[in-house]
């Protein structure tokens, strides 16, 4: 089994140790544009393994995408961050046309790949991505609902206080801070509803809390986290390289499902080695299904600037 992840910068490099250390794949290649990068981390990161004792073995290219011929999965972190005085059309923009391109030199050496988007904004780009290469639906996913349910699970084991681990908590609609969707109404606690033990203004705070979680990181770091995105992007290369049929909450094409068509979105899916297999409907409220129409409009929105370029 062989998986590429295509940025080298903080998060795809966090997803490549993750990956590695877990043995998820036989051969793990990371690809950048920057000269000697990849071949960098990837040698610093195979100098780990005698160490951690995994058996990956991680290699690195500067743009040479013959390297990463017959992957099963490939993770696409290439991209650029908003910068001051940036408008938002041009860093979709920007970053549309870094992951359309690196979508078609993967698709020529692994027409077969299941591809993971990270690169920002998220839902935007799993469209364009899928759109753009004609894929069947199943074989394109947006991570970002994993890693914004990771975060809700933190904030949540924060107020209780508990385990994240013994949390289960959701975060479907956008990826983006007013576009996604912490279902508080279905977080448990080993099984009971967090209402149980939170009262509900502070149940409030932590969805606004999760909601924020990236910019509030950003903040803190001067820019943008990549622990939790990396391991995220592991979490789902080893649901579907070990085709274990999890339920995740991913980005990915609805027609018709939640009430909406023509669009990428996060909901509960089923992942596994055919990529996702599997929309569940989790019976949304009428609050909640409003939420999610809004989040689409926006996000709808967002995908209309493609259009322009
Ligand atoms: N092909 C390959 N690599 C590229 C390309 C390209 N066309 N364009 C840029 N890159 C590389 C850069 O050289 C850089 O090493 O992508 C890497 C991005 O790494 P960082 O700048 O460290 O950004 P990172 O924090 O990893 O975030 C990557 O993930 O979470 C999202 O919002 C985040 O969109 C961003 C992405």
């Amino acid at each position: 089994m062989k998986v590429t992840v295509i940025g080298a910068g903080a998060v795809g490099a966090t997803c490549a140790d993750n990956i590695a250390r877990a043995s998820l794949c036989e051969e793990l290649v990371l690809l950048d544009i920057k000269e000697g990068f990849a071949e960098g981390k990837a040698i610093d990161m195979m100098q780990t393994a005698a160490l951690l004792g995994f058996e990956t073995r991680i290699t690195g290219t500067t743009g040479d995408y013959s390297k990463t011929a017959g992957s099963s999965v490939v993770l696409i972190t290439s991209g650029i961050p908003r910068k001051p005085g940036m408008t938002r059309e041009e860093l979709i923009g920007i970053n549309a046309g870094i992951v359309k391109g690196v979508t078609e030199n993967i698709l020529k050496y692994s027409p077969d790949a299941i591809i993971i988007i990270i690169s920002n904004p998220m839902d935007t780009m799993t469209y364009l991505a899928l759109t753009s290469s004609g894929l069947p639906k199943n074989r394109v996913i947006g991570m970002g609902g994993i890693l914004d349910s990771s975060r809700f699970r933190y904030y949540l084991s924060q107020a209780i206080p508990a385990s994240p681990n013994e949390l289960q908590a959701t975060v479907i609609g956008g990826h983006g801070d007013t576009t996604m969707i912490p279902l508080t109404r279905l977080a448990t606690y080993q099984g009971t509803p967090v209402s149980n033990y939170v009262a509900a203004d502070v149940l409030k705070k932590v969805a606004a809390d999760t909601m924020v979680g990236g910019a509030t990181l950003t903040g803190l770091l001067g820019t943008s986290a990549w622990y939790a995105p990396g391991a995220s992007g592991a979490d789902l290369v080893k649901a579907i390289v070990r085709d274990e049929k999890r339920l995740l909450p991913c980005c990915v094409y609805l027609d018709g499902e939640y009430g909406q068509k023509d669009i990428c979105l996060g909901v509960p899916v089923i992942i596994g080695k055919n990529g996702w297999e599997k929309i569940v409907d989790y019976h949304l409220n009428d609050e909640e299904k409003a939420l999610f129409a809004k989040s689409a409009d926006a996000v709808r929105n967002m995908n209309s600037v493609l259009k322009t370029l």
